[in-house]
Parts: C-alpha cells; structure tokens; sequence
C-alpha cells in the first residue's frame, strides 16, 4: 500500500509526497505562529479557511496570467500543487505603511504610498528574516539577477490584480507576502500561500483588520476575521 511520507512540516502547513514525482500534497493546519515562533497558538477553522482562500487567490491569477503552484483542492484542508524548490527569499509589496515597516521607517501606521513598494527579506528563521536587497541577494546566491526581476515584475501583478479584486469586496489590501518556487523545468512560480495570514486586509469602511494581526496583536475574533474574507469573496463551498 502506498503510505504518504511528509516531505516537510511548516508553521502552518505540512507537505506529503503523492504518487507523482512531480506533485505534493499541502495540509493547513490551524496553528498559528507569530513573531518568528514567539507566539504560538491555535485558531480553530483556519486551516479550511486558509486553504480555500488561498487555492481561490491561486486560481484568480492563474486565469490572469500569473503563474503559481497550485493545481487541485484535495478536501477542505488539502490541496495539490506542483512540486517546486522554494527560493529563500521572501517577496512583500505593501500599498501602505504597516507593521515592520512602519516600525523600521517611523511610519504612521496606514499611510498610502503613491505607487507600492516591494521589499525583500531572506527566508531564514535562525536570522529572524532580515530585509535583504538586490545585491545581498547576488552575494548570498539566494536567486539569480533574473529570477529576481521576474520575482519583482510578478509580484506587481499580483498586487494589482489583488488589490482591485479586493476592492470590489470592499476591503484594502495593504500589503502581503509572496514566496516564489522553481519547478522541475526551470519555470518560476508563485507557491506557499495567499492568505489572510500572509496579507493585511482592512475593511474600507470601518478599517477593521481582517487578518492576523488580530492574532499578533490579541484582537480577537481572529477565526471570524478569516471568515470574513472568505465570506466577502462570495465563494461556495469548493470541494
Ligand atoms: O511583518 P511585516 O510588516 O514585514 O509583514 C508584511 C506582510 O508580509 C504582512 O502581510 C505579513 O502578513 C506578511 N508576512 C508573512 N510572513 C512573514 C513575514 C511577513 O506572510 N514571514
């Protein structure tokens, strides 16, 4: 009998091989962790949550000319994606000042930037993921010049795609992280997740954030806030 063997366990997802050499298997789990594991916790339904959203997202800009990973959902916390080596660097746009960089810049949290900004960070919790630019990325050989121009230019896409997509759900999107992988022909595609857990999304109206600051900061209602996306993106039920 074929037995699955878990590739990789994660902070909110565990990888397993299938069958096929060149698909894994992704499970969301609903653990959550924060501050590079300083915070730990466990937010019940976000890992069904996650994974619609995410295959969602996935499946939106697949249909707009953005290549990624993801093939098939599975069931409620399971999808198939292509099997890709992950680039150690970390890819975040933000369309406005929040979190690290309002804190490293002295920035008020919400300010709106005139055109987004991408930011790299190198994947590596020993390191605490520090911002990294073009020219460390060169140094440490995390990418190649134009593995990193495509990470740029596609990032950019993905951000304006989202960010009017969100808008028509009447939330903001104000920033978000992206990792990239490499397939087994050299192509590269955006991987991990798309999710509230790797986006901030504040309600247009009343500002209220939908994602997991309200984990990091113990807003509360963090499961609704994740709902609450899902709700707004007016899916039924996937699988
Ligand atoms: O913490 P920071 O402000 O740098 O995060 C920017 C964006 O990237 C946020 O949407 C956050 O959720 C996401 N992020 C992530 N994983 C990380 C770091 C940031 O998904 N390791």
């Amino acid at each position: 009998m074929y037995r699955p063997e878990l590739l990789y366990e994660g902070k909110a997802k565990k990888i397993f091989r299938t069958e096929d050499p060149e698909r894994v298997r992704v499970e969301y789990k609903d653990d959550a962790t924060a501050y590079n594991g300083g915070k730990k916790g466990f937010i019940t339904g976000k890992g069904e949550l996650n994974n619609r959203i995410s295959a969602f997202f996935f499946d939106y800009l697949g249909k707009r000319g953005i290549r990624h990973h993801f093939l098939s959902l599975l069931s409620s916390t399971e999808q198939l994606v292509k099997r890709v080596t992950i680039l150690p660097v970390e890819v975040v746009v933000r369309n406005r000042a929040a979190g690290s960089m309002a804190k490293r810049l002295g920035l008020e949290e919400g300010l709106s930037f005139p055109r987004p900004v991408v930011e790299f960070y190198y994947k590596d919790d020993r390191l605490g993921d520090p911002l990294i630019n073009e020219d460390h990325i060169a140094l440490l050989e995390l990418a190649t010049r134009k593995q990193v121009m495509d990470m740029r230019e596609t990032a950019l896409k993905v951000n304006q795609q989202l960010v009017g997509l969100m808008a028509e759900k009447g939330v903001d999107l104000v920033d978000f992280k992206l990792e990239f992988g490499v397939d087994g022909r050299g192509d590269l595609l955006v991987a991990d997740e798309i999710s509230p857990d790797t986006c901030r999304f504040w309600d247009r109206v009343t500002g209220k954030k939908l994602d997991k600051d309200r984990f990091r900061r113990d807003l509360g209602e963090v499961e609704d806030a994740y709902r609450e996306i899902w709700n707004r993106l007016g899916e039924d039920v996937l699988v």
